[in-house]
């Protein structure tokens, strides 16, 4: 159906955008494996924050920002996501996310590989 394959190329472009934005901020990320849905959130949704510098939300995949904020683990920042912290509301305003996408996000806009984390933190 046509509409659909419109729906499904502009996911496509999504997905590459965020890929291409991921990859502007260089070195720590990890090749990113989103879904659709998950690629149109951080596209649209968190990097309306996390890509602007002077909102105060930690840039994506700025090392030393996210370092620090993991020093609890990486489930104490999936719980913050989901919740909210300070100027960000609950799921980072991505209503539609379920927490598994929500914790696939974190992984991405963290950039922060397992061994970054504190022992006791499972990502
Ligand atoms: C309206 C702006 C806004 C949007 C949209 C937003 N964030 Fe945030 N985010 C923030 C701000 C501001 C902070 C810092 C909050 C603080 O520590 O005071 C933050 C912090 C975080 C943190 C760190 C939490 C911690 O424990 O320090 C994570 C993880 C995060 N955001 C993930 C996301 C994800 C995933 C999305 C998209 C689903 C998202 N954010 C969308 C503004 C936003």
């Amino acid at each position: 159906m046509l509409v659909t394959s419109v729906y499904t190329q502009f996911f496509r472009y999504l997905t590459l955008l965020a890929a291409g934005l991921i990859g502007s901020f260089s070195a720590p990320v990890q090749a990113a494996e989103l879904t659709a849905r998950e690629a149109y959130a951080l596209g649209q949704i968190c990097s309306y924050c996390h890509a602007r510098t002077g909102t105060t939300a930690p840039i994506i995949a700025d090392t030393q920002q996210w370092q620090r904020r993991a020093e609890n683990g990486f489930e104490a920042l999936v719980h913050n996501t989901v919740v909210g912290i300070g100027n960000m509301p609950p799921l980072g305003t991505c209503g539609y996310c379920t927490e598994t996408e929500i914790r696939n996000l974190v992984k991405v806009i963290s950039g922060l590989t397992p061994e970054a984390l504190p022992q006791n933190s499972t990502p």
